[in-house]
């Protein structure tokens, strides 16, 4: 994989601030383009700060229309919801219409049907044929330090469909719901926001390593990808970091 295109920050306030204006960049452009501006956003901690930031942009928010990435298979109100966090860190305070906001819903008892729940929200939005993938303007992505971006963990089955949008993505015995790799590189643009010296060891492995890329999960996203690390994540990685 040729070294992605990468910028670091001094700290997370730094990197925040940075995709606040990257984030509203592309939405301006997608909504003068299209009309729209579609955004699936990353779970996980990193992002939390972005999404308040956002709450006080000036955007035509009634152009928004809100997707994610993946989710945790747990109620909305649960602390570990995905959706529950973007919600009250942000969605709760912009006015942006509920029917644009597309949360992966997590009450069937079979995460399979909510994965075909939620593929039929994309196709249906995106007015999809059979077999196309749609370009979502942005999907913003997180990276464990195990290399797992979305739900997408080492050595998954989810990181073979290569036929669906979603699929059941699984941490040790927990179901995940996901969008898939090719669904991800299908994007006009993805955004990783990957921060703490904790995910070093994966990014030398994703920007440089040349093992199975089933180890280290976020090296099979090879759309139009930019990193945004900070110094901790960056340290001894980047040859200038
Ligand atoms: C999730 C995320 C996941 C996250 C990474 C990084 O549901 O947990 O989507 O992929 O982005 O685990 O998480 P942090 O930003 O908290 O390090």
């Amino acid at each position: 994989m040729p070294i992605p295109n990468v910028r670091v920050f001094p700290d997370l306030a730094a990197l925040t601030a940075a995709a606040k204006q990257f984030v509203l960049e592309q939405a301006t452009g997608a909504i003068a383009q299209r009309g729209q501006f579609t955004v699936a956003l990353a779970g996980g901690n990193t992002p939390k700060p972005l999404y308040e930031s956002l709450v006080s942009a000036a955007t035509p928010w009634s152009r928004w229309h809100i997707f994610w990435g993946d989710e945790r298979y747990v109620p909305l109100e649960h602390p570990d919801s995905n959706a529950g966090m973007a919600f009250q860190a942000w969605l709760n305070h912009v006015p942006i219409p509920k029917s644009q906001i597309h949360p992966m819903l997590t009450e069937d008892a079979d995460p399979q049907k909510a994965a075909d729940r939620y593929e039929q929200t994309l196709r249906q939005h995106f007015g999809l044929g059979k077999g196309e993938f749609p370009s979502l303007d942005l999907i913003l992505l997180g990276m464990g330090p195990d290399g797992h971006t979305a739900s997408l963990f080492p050595h998954t089955a989810a990181l073979t469909v290569g036929d669906r949008l979603i699929t059941v993505g699984n941490k040790e015995s927990h179901p995940r719901l996901t969008f898939t790799v090719p669904l991800i590189n299908h994007a006009r643009q993805i955004l990783f926001l990957v921060t703490g010296a904790n995910k070093q060891t994966a990014l030398r492995h994703v920007f440089y390593g040349t093992g199975d890329p089933h180890l280290y999960p976020a090296r099979l996203i090879t759309g139009n990808a930019l990193w945004f690390l900070d110094q901790a994540a960056a340290e001894g990685v980047l040859e200038n970091a």
